[in-house]
């Protein structure tokens, strides 16, 4: 549960979170925002700051974000009052001087960085700094990707591990002519300086406490051939049967002409405009309509991969009791990650100190072996 008070609410709000992308929000434009089970108003000042507030008016409730922005104001539709950026309510046509000055509404720390706008919605005073993550500041190509929105608790999607890759995806490696082999993944997690990690390498890493890492070979070009691209997915709750992922991705050492022609390449491979078609797709299969096996083969592979988890992942349920669950040696990763998320909720609800992650050397646990048995030059890659 993650709505404001709650326990495990309280601990997502200690961390700054991603709660739009930075290119979703115009100058001038405001839009409403669900986040930790809460509304509110996200919008950018005519000048370009970003400004995060509640989302309805003091005087009658009105939804703020179909009003107008002013400058670094917002004006509410319905009848006019106009907040300032500091939720000050600066006017309020036809009413007597100095009713204006008793009204605010309530603002929050908001910062854009890695293309997203991160907000800190918690309870300290100031907002602790917002994390960084160096190893994504250095010359390449970073993409933010068009957020996901998924009919699920953000658990089903942060609890996936690397044991689900060869039966999830066998379908759509088939079709490129790889198959994984199944079962040999000596995953062994530990707890690491940022959150969680393999020592082998093999598993992939978590950043406490909502980010899921992974470094990928790039795939599907030869011109890059060798290079591996580093992801952070923030799998952020929208509220407890919602969840929606800011992924963001890395391609180290690109810049100028290189740069531009990968932003090429990977555009029509990313998921803007047609959403929802592909998960129309996933949506009849677990509605029964069509087989996994049934996906078009000319889709995009990283279509097809994000097909295939959501059938996984939302067809588990909403909010689902974990009580009936049966985990065995594959599930090494979520079993610690779920001690470690209540070993922090407790600390919090006891007013005890929160571990510091770090944000470093996250992608120094991830083994950069093949992990795929590319069947069609009989080249077999053991894991072991
Ligand atoms: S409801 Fe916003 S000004 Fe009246
Ligand atoms: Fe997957």
């Amino acid at each position: 549960m993650i709505g404001p008070g709650t326990p495990g609410g309280r601990y997502m709000r200690a961390y700054w979170q991603p709660v739009a992308r930075c290119a979703d929000v115009a100058p001038g434009q405001a839009i409403p925002i669900r986040i930790l089970g809460e509304k509110f108003t996200l919008y950018r000042g005519e000048g370009g700051n970003v400004h995060l507030v509640d989302f309805a008016c003091a005087h009658r409730g009105t939804q703020l974000s179909t009003g107008f922005v002013e400058d670094d104001c917002i004006r509410c539709l319905y009848h006019g009052w106009r907040y300032d950026a500091s939720g000050q309510c600066v006017e309020q046509p036809g009413e007597d001087p100095g009713f204006a000055g008793k009204v605010r509404i309530r603002t929050y720390p908001v910062d854009e960085y890695l293309g997203l706008v991160f907000a800190y919605l918690g309870e300290e005073d100031p907002a602790p700094p917002m994390r960084r993550f160096p190893d994504l500041e250095g010359p390449g190509v970073l993409e933010t990707d068009p957020a996901e929105i998924w009919p699920c608790n953000f658990l089903n999607r942060l609890d996936n591990d690397m044991a689900h890759v060869s039966w999830t995806h066998r379908e759509s490696l088939k079709r490129v002519g790889q198959r994984v082999e199944h079962n040999t993944y000596a995953q062994t997690y530990e707890e690491t300086a940022f959150g969680i990690a393999d020592p082998n390498g093999i598993g992939n890493p978590h950043v406490m406490p909502n980010i899921n890492i992974l470094r990928v070979p790039l795939r599907g070009n030869d011109r890059w051939k060798g290079l591996f691209l580093q992801r952070l997915i923030f799998l952020v709750p929208i509220d407890d049967d919602n969840s929606i992922a800011f992924d963001v991705t890395f391609a180290p050492g690109l810049t100028g002409d290189e740069a531009e022609a990968f932003r090429q390449w990977r555009r029509p491979r990313l998921n803007d405009g047609d959403m929802d078609q592909t998960l129309d797709i996933a949506r009849e299969i677990l509605a029964g309509k069509r087989s996994i096996r049934d996906v078009p083969p000319t889709l995009a592979r990283e279509k097809q991969f994000m097909i295939e988890d959501y059938v996984t992942q939302v067809g588990q349920g909403r909010l689902i009791d974990r009580a009936p669950e049966h985990l065995g040696r594959n599930d090494a990763l979520l079993i610690l990650f779920r001690k470690v998320w209540r070993r922090e909720v407790r600390a919090l609800a006891e007013k005890q100190p929160l571990t510091a992650w770090t944000t470093t050397g996250l992608w120094e646990y991830q083994d950069l072996r093949p992990r795929y048995v590319d069947s069609a030059f009989n080249s077999k890659v053991e894991i072991s």
